[in-house]
């Protein structure tokens, strides 16, 4: 089994690097506070003597800076780097080149699990960068879960990672406007929950709730029916719904924000259009 040295031993990093271990792997382990290595060592973890020490350095920390800082002014001659930290597209094309600059090679990735996740079943990360280089490693990255290459674009791994957090952060917060309402009226969370599930599944079915493909569908052929369901009808009712939430006395920051977008797209002269037409006002602030 191939050597790998793991970079940033959070609560990400520590894991992937016991998964590594249990999956055969010579495993070095560098982290900033040296001491978070210690119960990794003890597991048959080697000490790395800097973070560029190895061939394959797996990196996990909490941004792009902390991997300037860590490697320093190391060469990385004919290493790989794969970076599984949150960043901006732009950050990490930038540390493409700035890894480039010193010899090696980038690539980048988003992880789409917790630490409990690393390794286990449905596990996997979106990969970018020069897809030779990763097809190297493919078979050492997938212990911690399945590798997904997205493009040679080192910004993509980490916009399709954005994107479904983006849907993952919204969808629930308004999963918690939805319980923090129905509670001020005596609702259960838990009593609410069939309906939130069902709903959660069915946008992801095909039958008429079935949102995800609707709307991806509508948006790839650039056509919104409004049908007998417009954005006006949907931006009035956003607008009672917005109006319930301060009756019962909940905070509104997120539901005012898409009322104003729900409203500008009427305002703009599409409120007969269907709710895809939304997309229009969000690709031009
Ligand atoms: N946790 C999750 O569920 C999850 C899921 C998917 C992706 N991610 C991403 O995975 C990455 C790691 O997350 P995490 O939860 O393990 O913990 P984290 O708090 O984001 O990162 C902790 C690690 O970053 C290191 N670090 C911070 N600043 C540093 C610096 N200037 N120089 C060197 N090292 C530095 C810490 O070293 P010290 O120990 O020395 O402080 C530690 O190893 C993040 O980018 C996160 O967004 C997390």
């Amino acid at each position: 089994m191939s050597d790998v040295t793991v970079v940033g031993l959070g609560p990400m990093g520590s894991k992937m690097a016991e998964t590594f271990l249990a999956a055969g792997h010579a495993v070095k382990v560098w982290n900033r506070t040296a001491s978070k290595a210690d119960p990794l060592v003890a597991q048959g973890a080697v000490r790395a003597a800097s973070a560029a020490d190895g061939e394959l350095l797996v990196v996990s920390q909490i941004s792009y800076q902390a991997m300037y800082d860590s490697l320093g002014e190391a060469r990385l001659d004919g290493k790989v780097v794969v970076n599984l930290s949150s960043g901006s597209p732009d950050e990490l094309r930038e540390a493409a080149r700035w890894v480039a600059g010193r010899g090696g090679t980038l690539i980048t990735a988003g992880i789409m699990v917790p630490p409990p996740g690393i390794g286990q079943p449905g596990a996997y990360s979106f990969y970018s960068g020069p897809q030779d280089v990763l097809d190297r490693h493919r078979a050492t990255l997938e212990a911690l879960g399945g590798v997904t290459y997205v493009g040679a674009d080192h910004g993509l791994a980490m916009m399709y990672y954005q994107a479904l957090l983006l849907i993952f952060w919204t969808s629930l917060t308004s999963h918690m406007h939805a319980m923090a309402m129905l509670g001020s009226a005596g609702v259960s969370a838990l009593e609410f929950l069939p309906f939130a599930r069902e709903l959660f599944t069915q946008l992801g079915g095909d039958g008429p709730m079935g949102y995800a493909k609707i709307l991806a569908e509508e948006v790839a052929a650039g056509v919104y029916p409004g049908g007998e369901n417009s954005l006006h009808m949907q931006a009035v009712s956003l607008g009672h719904a917005l109006e319930a939430l301060t009756q019962a006395g909940v905070e509104t920051t997120v539901p005012e924000a898409l009322l104003r977008l729900f409203e500008r797209a009427d305002a703009e002269g599409r409120g007969e259009e269907g709710l895809g037409t939304v997309i229009e006002s969000i690709k031009k602030p």
